[in-house]
């Protein structure tokens, strides 16, 4: 795991009103005694940690469940809360950008001590981040990156670089290009479609990003389409069947920005004859097992990981940071790229 560290404290502290909500309790303990009332007055606004057993309590707004990835995102934080003894208050955004808001102002409202979200787009997340900021809770941007202007609205990045994924895909296809250029392209030049994530969304444009800063400075290629499959394996489907009809006979290479679109175009391809991994070579980033499969098969070519698992590592860093011990503003797993040139017999059952 790659870290950039940041010392002491997150910048986000309880105001010192909770200080009151911890003193009031007490102070009517000793007025009650005084007055020999029986009648015991709770803290108006209690905290969440304050009605729970100890651990923490974690709000935790998830984008959404488009994809085998997803899931397994998913899963690797109930996991991990559960194992760390926290409460994980989980808030699926159903693809909705307001739904995530309305979870993470639902989160403050409750006041828990962290919240995490992974955020469907870049884009209009100052305001409830805000909120967060002046009601003293920390919070951890998990899998996918904001585009803010004062980034101390967020404690914490965890999650994958998506610009080395689309550089990792890019490479790859720099090696296959020799072979390709003698096989395949017509004209010299090879014809490439891309299948792309959610409009807007951290991990399609930096994907993009880093694959055209290699591939299109390169004379060898050329993208004839980019459209977006928004992560879903039925768009995915939908898009390649409108790309077959397009450029029959045309495309040389599928560079697709997950997994569960590139098994919908795959479907497509051998319902129309089109043998995947030979006449058309196919690059996916994710890794999720039903990939590693096909990869396996000759089916796919090339699958740059990008890994969900990041349930430990995150309870680690909201422990951290409530602890107030230092902690990595940033933090990276370290990723993989698997091709049809690699020896895949040892590699371990992926988990999603
Ligand atoms: O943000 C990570 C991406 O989101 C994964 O590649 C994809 O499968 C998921 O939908």
């Amino acid at each position: 795991m790659q870290k950039e560290w940041r010392k002491g404290r997150s910048v986000f502290r309880k105001p010192k009103w909770s200080l009151f909500f911890l003193i009031l309790p007490i102070l009517c303990l000793i007025m009650s005694g005084c007055s020999r009332k029986e009648k015991e007055t709770p803290p108006a606004v209690p905290s969440a940690a304050g009605r729970d057993s100890g651990g923490l309590v974690i709000g935790f707004s998830q984008l959404g469940s488009e994809s085998a990835w997803r899931l397994g995102n998913t899963a690797s934080m109930e996991k991990a809360a559960k194992e760390y003894g926290f409460r994980l208050i989980v808030e699926n955004g159903m693809q909705k950008q307001e739904n995530q808001i309305a979870a993470i102002r639902s989160f403050i409202a409750y006041r828990v001590d962290v919240i995490v979200f992974a955020p469907i787009v870049e884009d209009g997340w100052a305001n409830v981040l805000q909120e967060a900021k002046e009601a003293g809770i920390p919070v951890i941007m998990m899998d996918r990156l904001i585009n803010i202007k004062d980034s101390d609205l967020y404690t914490a990045y965890i999650g994958p670089d998506h610009y080395q994924e689309g550089v990792n895909a890019a490479k790859y296809l720099l090696k296959k290009a020799e072979e390709l250029q003698k096989d395949m392209a017509e004209n010299g030049k090879i014809h490439i479609v891309e299948l792309s994530g959610t409009e807007g969304s951290s991990p399609m444009i930096s994907r993009f990003q880093g694959f055209h800063d290699l591939i299109d400075r390169d004379e060898r290629f050329e993208v004839l389409e980019t459209v977006s499959g928004d992560f879903l394996r039925s768009k995915g489907r939908e898009c390649m069947q409108k790309l077959l009809r397009k450029y029959p006979g045309e495309i040389d290479v599928l560079y697709s920005h997950n997994d569960a679109m590139t098994l919908g175009a795959i479907e497509v391809m051998e319902e129309e004859g089109i043998e995947p991994g030979k006449d058309i070579v196919i690059i996916s980033v994710d890794g999720e097992q039903a990939a590693i499969d096909l990869l396996k098969e000759g089916r796919i070519n090339c699958v740059v990981e990008c890994s969900p698992m990041l349930g430990d590592a995150v309870m680690e860093l909201a422990q951290a940071i409530v602890s107030g011990e230092d902690y990595p503003r940033i933090s990276r797993p370290e990723e993989d790229c698997f091709t049809e040139y690699d020896d895949l017999s040892s590699l371990e059952p992926r988990g999603y």
